[in-house]
């Protein structure tokens, strides 16, 4: 027998990469492998139990902007290192399906970054697996509907058993590596969600007066991004969108803001970002800050905080508002998540404690 131990570390927002970590336990498990699954959540040191030279370590986590969540990352940093450990890597994406068609998500650098540093701490991997599980993505379009949550799963466990199977037959699969061209492509986005993007979408969640208090969202949260403030459930910058307490919470308090986030783009780049320019020709420095790409570039960077700054005050005017019932109806009803079409996306056989 090529392994006889599995340690299985995991990431899951809504429950798909936990649930296709626990598909490949299960067939290591019916092998006889002895077996751990390891979830990161609010993991502060890694603990590894012993390594020999029939170990294999697995790493699994969703996709988040054509890269890997900031845990996900933060984890990989942390992990100790190792000498030619094997080791796969499976990251789920929005999987969708389009009649009959299975329609795949984007990895981006999610695989790629993955596999740079577990090769640099001195592991070996034998294993690259992308996953189109269903799309969780409930600031983007609704859940999908159960039928075709079903039938994705179905073909993704296929998937999966066949993966679990060769790599514990001894044999290398590295499906991820068939889209890098696509995947290196993306690394402008990739890199701006990463340092942009997700800041911004960490202030798209807002909990109405639905909200009971319950603190649900506040205790499941595996990156502890919610505080309570003001009695009411507040999301920090360290809010990743992972879309888990949208889909917990009990009262279906937590929306997704479309109306006030549409609001904040437009005031930002057609408000914000013009003033800071007419700013800077009444400095009478418009000429310099243009003179060449660095300078052009420092002015971008320079841009985006301000912009940053203006969304996150705006937020905390909005937290402090939704006391009053006009700015919480208005706010409910221009987010279309209220909206019963627009459903919560909860992977099948998720309970609380993913
Ligand atoms: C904020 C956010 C960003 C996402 N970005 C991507 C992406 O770049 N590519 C992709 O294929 N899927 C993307 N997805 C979809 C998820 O990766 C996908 O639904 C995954 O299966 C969720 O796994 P989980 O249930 O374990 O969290 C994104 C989802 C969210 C919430
Ligand atoms: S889970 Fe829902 S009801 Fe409970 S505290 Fe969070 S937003 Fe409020
Ligand atoms: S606040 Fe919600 S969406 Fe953000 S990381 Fe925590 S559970 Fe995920």
């Amino acid at each position: 027998m090529k392994y006889d131990q599995l340690i299985i570390y995991y990431f899951s927002g809504t429950g798909n990469a936990r649930n296709a970590a626990r598909w490949i336990i299960n067939i290591a498990r019916e092998r006889g492998i002895k077996t751990h699954l390891i979830n990161i959540d609010r993991l502060k040191t890694v603990d590894m139990p012993e390594i020999t030279s029939k170990t294999l370590i697995g790493f699994c986590s969703p996709t988040h902007g054509f890269n890997l969540p900031p845990i996900a990352i933060n984890f990989l940093l942390k992990i100790p290192k190792t000498k030619k450990t094997d080791a796969f890597i499976l990251n789920t994406r929005a999987g969708m399906k389009l009649n009959k068609l299975f329609l795949p998500g984007i990895s981006g650098i999610a695989q790629l970054l993955a596999a740079l540093i577990l090769l640099l701490k001195g592991f070996r991997i034998i294993g690259m697996q992308p996953l189109d599980l269903p799309s969780n993505w409930l600031l983007v379009h609704p859940g999908l509907k159960q039928k075709v949550v079903d039938s994705i799963y179905t073909r993704c466990n296929r998937i999966v058993n066949n993966f679990a199977t060769n790599i514990f037959n001894g044999k290398r699969k590295y499906k991820a590596l068939l889209s890098v061209p696509i995947d290196l492509t993306l690394i402008p986005i990739s890199l701006a969600y990463y340092f942009i993007g997700r800041f911004f979408l960490a202030k798209t969640l807002i909990a109405t007066n639905a909200c009971t208090n319950c603190n649900l969202c506040i205790s499941q949260c595996p990156v502890e991004a919610i505080k309570p403030v003001n009695d009411k459930p507040f999301w920090t910058y360290k809010c990743e969108s992972c879309m888990r307490c949208v889909n917990l919470c009990p009262h279906r308090a937590i929306e997704t803001t479309h109306g006030f986030s549409s609001l904040l783009i437009f005031v930002s780049s057609l408000v914000i970002s013009p003033l800071l320019l007419s700013g800077l020709k009444y400095l009478d420095v418009l000429d310099f800050v243009y003179k060449n790409e660095i300078t052009k570039g420092i002015w971008l960077i320079i841009d985006v905080v301000f912009l940053l700054i203006f969304i996150f005050i705006s937020y905390g005017v909005l937290h402090f508002s939704m006391k009053f019932k006009f700015v919480n109806t208005i706010i409910t009803y221009t987010s279309l998540s209220k909206y019963k079409f627009w459903r919560r996306y909860k992977a099948p056989k998720v309970t609380i404690n993913l």
